[in-house]
């Protein structure tokens, strides 16, 4: 077992419905550890570049759109496994498939308005917190 960071955002159709709390009391359940948090309006660029994997999806523009149109909380989870054990407390991406007790079966609306977003892997995790935080925000 490694001890690990990943990065997570509370999106902001949580942030909008006051769920942030509820989130980050599934991830502390699972053994997730808070180690940097803030709330943050994302600017255009830093979603556009955030999700430049993602660009020439068709839903690329309505996800820029909704992950700027209210203040999102970024943050960085520390944990044995920290990425795998996030991603399965998320669940699927798609709420209709998420397994019971996962965040996005608990608060998700739609695969776009899905609550959370994590890692997929340790590089990415890297280079995601290393876009919101430097490393004086981050107390393990
Ligand atoms: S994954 O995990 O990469 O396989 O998932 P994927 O389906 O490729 O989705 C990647 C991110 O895009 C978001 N998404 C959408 N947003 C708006 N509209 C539609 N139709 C849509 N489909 C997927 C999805 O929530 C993923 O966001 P993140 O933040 O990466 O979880």
């Amino acid at each position: 077992m490694a001890l690990e960071r990943t990065f997570s955002i509370i999106k902001p159709d949580a942030t909008n419905r006051n769920l942030t709390g509820a989130i980050n009391a599934v991830f502390e359940k699972a053994g997730l550890r808070i180690v940097a948090q803030k709330r943050v309006r994302m600017t255009r660029e830093q979603a556009e570049t955030f999700y430049g994997v993602h660009k020439e999806r068709p839903f690329f523009g309505e996800l820029v759109e909704f992950m700027i149109s209210a203040p999102v909380v970024v943050q960085v989870l520390e944990g044995e496994n920290a990425v795998a054990k996030h991603r399965e407390v998320m669940g699927a991406t798609n709420p209709a498939n998420a397994a019971e007790g996962t965040v996005r079966k608990l608060f998700a609306l739609s695969v776009g308005e899905n609550s959370v977003h994590g890692s997929d892997s340790l590089d990415n995790a890297k280079i995601e917190i290393g876009q919101f935080f430097s490393g004086n925000e981050i107390v393990g």
